[in-house]
């Protein structure tokens, strides 16, 4: 391979390993329905009392015609809030098998501490089936003064 070329290669590899989000499915052995392909988080860190937005880029093996999502944030282990969602308010419904991007906006009460949180999402389809269930861990950093001007 050509020097630069490769150069180029290990780049991108060391760009985007810094930026993956790790995410860890709540049961390794169970074959979900939709799998994970990506986390971003906007911002990053988490602006406390601001609206944070969560797109994760999946993939579905099979069309999604409606369903719930339920999202748990816990700080420390301690369940900080929780609420449901219907599927087609995060995408535009029905999601046709293979990619698509759930996209979760919320804000978190301006008394959350800073600090590193986990964000729990489990979503069902319309019989209460199981789709998926994953967990990802999110930073919220020290409320800035400057950027509220
Ligand atoms: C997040 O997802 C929404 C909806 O698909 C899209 O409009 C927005 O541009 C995405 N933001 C980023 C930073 O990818």
């Amino acid at each position: 391979m050509d020097r630069q070329l490769m150069l180029f290669a290990c780049f991108l590899l060391l760009v985007s390993s810094t930026q993956a989000i790790g995410v860890k499915y709540c049961d390794k052995k169970k074959n979900y329905a939709v799998t994970i392909q990506q986390v971003k988080i906007i911002p990053d860190p988490v602006v406390t009392g601001k609206p944070a937005t969560f797109n994760i880029s999946a993939v579905t093996g099979q069309a999604v015609y409606g369903g719930k999502v339920v999202i748990n944030v816990a700080y420390f282990g301690v369940p900080v809030h929780q609420e449901t969602r219907d599927v087609c308010e995060e995408v535009s419904c029905p999601i046709a098998a293979g990619d698509f991007v759930l996209s979760h906006t919320q804000t978190l009460p301006s008394f959350t501490p800073p600090g590193s949180y986990t964000l729990k999402m489990t979503m069902e389809d319309k019989n209460n089936e199981e789709l998926t269930c994953f967990s990802f861990n999110f930073k919220i950093g020290f409320h800035s003064l400057v950027s509220d001007s």
